[in-house]
């Protein structure tokens, strides 16, 4: 289907679950951005849960978003448990706007919901030429290091910054060997998982997907990505007052409350030291794309090269929605 005529029905749909028209724009377009550059799990397969979670009165419909100005580079955002996508976007915008003033802003939100990917946000501050780091929290399924139950979330970790060409430096990354709906697909499909991803409830690796799935994932690189796990649950909960040490709640599975999740946005212009960043990083990408590589590499690419081309080369197709998650837009339709 067109992804312009998906987007139209995303809009009627979270209208119809007493979003304002704009709201409900801005949760649209972050959902199909999301198919667009192939993150499915943060996606169309989302919707019912998010229209689920306003029926049962955990995602506030007509958030009243308070923001403190701390100082001239530092806001407060409590979200009141708004959609976690209009929460972001009011944050990065204030972060952008600030920051065009006065060179660096540190936006902190409280009160939030799961707010899809952070290198969407990170996009938008680059293409007006800043440098970002972006962090949230989210519910557990990864374990810490030398812990046999999960607690921290796959706590993306996200920098971006302007390359002087057109297709920006993402690194949008989770802290987690492997995403959890890829364990759930392999477990309905009866297929293994990698090994060094999972353990299972009794503390050993398991392929066998089902086992993962009563067990815990792994973070990446041992106890270092469990430290980073750790560092964002720290910057984006406790830091903002948002839930944290595993109490963010699973948005799928559990309706007694709202997620509370919390973000960190910061941002500062590129050119804050030297003048020449622009020429600077296009010098140190090239150094970096002209190294001798490995068999199988044509090309050495940088963090978000492959998501610009998806999304160059899906926005000119019809985005391929499978029949439950057409059923679910349809059945939402007619709520
Ligand atoms: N909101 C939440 O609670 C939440 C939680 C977890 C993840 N997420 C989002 O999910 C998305 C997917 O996360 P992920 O960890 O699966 O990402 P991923 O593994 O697809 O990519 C991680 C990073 O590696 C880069 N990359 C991939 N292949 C590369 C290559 N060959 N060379 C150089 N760089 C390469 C990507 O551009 C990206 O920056 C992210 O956008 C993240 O923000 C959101």
């Amino acid at each position: 289907m067109n992804h312009k005529i998906i987007k139209k029905k995303i809009i009627k749909i979270f209208q119809k679950f007493n979003l304002s028209k704009n709201h409900s724009k801005i949760s649209a377009d972050a959902l199909i951005n999301a198919e667009l550059v192939g993150a499915y799990g943060h996606g169309l397969s989302r919707l019912k849960m998010y229209c689920e979670r306003i029926k049962k009165k955990v995602i506030n419909p007509k958030p009243k978003i308070k923001i403190k100005k701390i100082s001239q580079n530092i806001f407060h955002i409590d979200a009141d448990n708004s959609i976690g996508f209009v929460a972001a976007d009011i944050a990065i915008k204030l972060a952008i706007k600030n920051t065009k003033k006065n060179g660096l802003s540190l936006v902190a939100v409280k009160n939030s919901g799961h707010y899809g990917l952070s290198g969407y946000y990170a996009e938008q501050a680059v293409k007006k030429n800043l440098i970002t780091l972006i962090f949230t929290n989210a519910p557990p399924a990864v374990a810490p290091h030398g812990a046999l139950k999960s607690l921290f979330g796959t706590n993306p970790i996200c920098f971006g910054t302007p390359t002087g060409s057109r297709v920006p430096f993402i690194l949008d990354t989770s802290i987690s060997m492997i995403n959890r709906g890829k364990i759930r697909v392999a477990a309905r499909n009866n297929q293994k998982i990698p090994e060094d991803v999972a353990l299972d409830k009794f503390g050993k690796l398991t392929t066998n997907a089902k086992k993962a799935l009563e067990g815990v994932q792994l973070p990446i690189a041992g106890f270092r990505g469990s430290g980073l796990a750790w560092m964002v649950d720290i910057l984006s909960g406790v830091l903002t007052g948002a839930n944290n040490a595993g109490k963010v709640k699973d948005p799928f599975d559990d309706f007694s409350g709202p997620q509370n999740v919390g973000h960190l946005f910061i941002t500062f212009k590129s050119n804050l030291f030297e003048k020449d960043f622009k020429k600077r990083i296009k010098k140190n990408i090239k150094v970096i794309k002209k190294l001798p590589k490995i068999k199988g590499v044509k090309k050495i690419l940088y963090p978000g090269e492959n998501k610009f081309y998806r999304y160059k080369k899906n926005i000119k197709k019809n985005i391929a929605i499978n029949q439950s998650i057409n059923d679910d837009i349809e059945d939402l339709l007619n709520q």
